[in-house]
């Protein structure tokens, strides 16, 4: 059902499990700043301690041998290892641990999956405009090289920035992530995700020129896409509010890199008009791509999706007066009833969204190969050590995703539940855990159990990795 050396993984980021926020010269980020600011996380946690990976990262080793991971991704974090953002001061310590990280995978024979941005800039940065300043793209590309040069003779498989959207969108539009931007009028929101895409299409151009040929990696970008499907299929007005909120969400970051080069059409002639009649005469809110930069089109080896969720999409009363981009899209979203509600509002449990939409990305996007690069289920309120229903529906999701090779001929790499363990949800703090493994924050030793759902997901990776390969040396 899988094909041979199918990545069977599990994902965290730096700063939802590291800790240590000042330890060993790492300096501040954006999240560091955020989370310290009175009201924005639940509780008004932080993460300055979190799972304490930095100190206790054979802890997690532990954990990813238990499960029987083929593979492991993790974020490395910008703050540690330059911590002004700038290659001119190079923390050594930081590049200690995650060389130890790197190796000690190697030596188990789990395969690195290195996230170079997920979510955490520098504050130095952010200081000098952030992911909203041009120059942020060229400062990332240094940043990029510098971690190639460092980690690239043993990490192959390299995410440049984790979810756009999230960043552009809740970070500069709602406010709800660091840097806690609340900007009306959807301008910041296009302009963070385009220097996103400035930021990884230079990486991408660099690791071609000078890291490929001796170091033969692939590299990509994550992006997140909740499956998305009409409320009533037989109306066309549905039928398109569902395509332009696709092409708002995927499509923002997959067309120009996967397609066109440029951002989808429907974007384009939507948010020019809105611009024109809100009084943005010169100048559209989408900015353009210059042709005096490395081109966009094709810089992804692989195609990295981040699904969790999906939606019916009516266009009802998505329009509203105040310019953003919520608005420009004009699609309103509708849960479905029959779709059961994880631990968080946000997460109806849909596993065949995920077939459909590795569908319609075969598609779309000429047929990539697919690493679905984060996928999983929240619990709230009252521990459940015994999580049937995460079991459930981790067994119903790889399913789909079977389904989705055998029958549907989508070309799936591999699979990463969110997360390896508990940890620090962003803005909901520690109040919602998505992991394989129990962490107890009150715990000194942050001590991990395996949840039932955690030794579930280990059968699942036994039986279909030893059906071509004979026993997984970690069994
Ligand atoms: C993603 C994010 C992860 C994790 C997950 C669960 O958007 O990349 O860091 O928090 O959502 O909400």
């Amino acid at each position: 059902m899988f094909p041979r050396g199918f990545a069977w993984g599990a994902a965290t980021a730096a700063y939802q499990i590291e800790g240590g926020w000042q330890a060993d010269g790492r300096g501040p980020s954006i999240w560091d700043t955020f989370s310290h600011e009175t009201g924005r996380v639940f509780g008004d946690q932080n993460g300055d301690v979190a799972c304490k990976s930095y100190e206790l990262w054979e802890e997690d080793l532990r954990s990813i041998l238990q499960l029987g991971l083929t593979h492991y991704r993790l974020s490395v974090s910008w703050a540690r290892l330059l911590p002004d953002g700038t290659t001119q001061h190079v923390n050594h310590k930081g590049v200690e641990y995650y060389n130890k990280v790197i190796d000690n995978l190697l030596t188990a024979n789990v395969t690195p999956m290195v996230t170079l941005y997920h979510f955490d800039l520098p504050q130095a940065l952010q200081d000098q405009g952030g992911w909203k300043s041009p120059n942020i793209a060229a400062l990332f590309d240094s940043y990029a090289r510098f971690c190639f040069q460092t980690f690239g003779d043993r990490v192959k498989l390299w995410i440049t920035i984790n979810e756009p959207y999230v960043c552009a969108k809740l970070g500069h539009e709602d406010g709800i992530h660091a840097p806690g931007l609340e900007e009306p009028g959807g301008r910041a929101a296009y302009l963070v995700g385009h220097n996103m895409l400035r930021a990884h299409a230079l990486a991408w151009h660099s690791y071609d020129a000078f890291f490929r040929p001796k170091h033969e990696g692939l590299v990509s970008l994550a992006i997140n896409s909740d499956w998305l499907e009409p409320l009533e299929p037989d109306c066309a007005e549905d039928v398109s509010a569902t395509e332009r909120h696709l092409a708002f969400t995927l499509g923002w970051f997959a067309w120009p890199v996967f397609v066109s080069g440029d951002y989808p059409e429907i974007m384009r002639a939507v948010i020019d008009a809105n611009s024109k009649t809100h009084g943005f005469n010169s100048e559209s809110r989408l900015p353009i791509f210059s042709k005096d930069e490395p081109p966009i089109l094709g810089t992804a080896d692989f195609f990295a999706l981040n699904y969790y969720t999906s939606r019916k999409v009516t266009s009802g009363c998505g329009h509203s007066d105040i310019l953003s981009m919520k608005s420009d899209r004009g699609a309103q979203e509708v849960l479905d009833p029959s779709w059961p509600i994880s631990g968080v509002s946000w997460l109806a449990v849909v596993p065949h969204g995920l077939r459909r939409l590795l569908s319609y990305i075969k598609k779309n996007f000429s047929d990539p190969a697919i690493y679905i690069t984060e996928n999983g289920f929240a619990q709230v309120g009252s521990l459940e050590m015994e999580d049937v229903q995460r079991g459930k529906f981790y067994t119903e999701t790889i399913s789909e995703v079977a389904k989705a090779i055998t029958e549907d001929g989508v070309n799936v790499r591999g699979y990463f539940a969110w997360s390896l363990m508990d940890n620090f949800e962003w803005a909901d703090g520690y109040s919602v855990r998505f992991g394989l493994f129990h962490v107890d924050f009150s715990d000194e030793k942050r001590k991990r159990t395996m949840y039932r759902s955690g030794r579930e997901y280990a059968k699942l990776i036994l039986k279909y990795s030893t059906e071509h390969e004979g026993p997984h040396p970690n069994h």
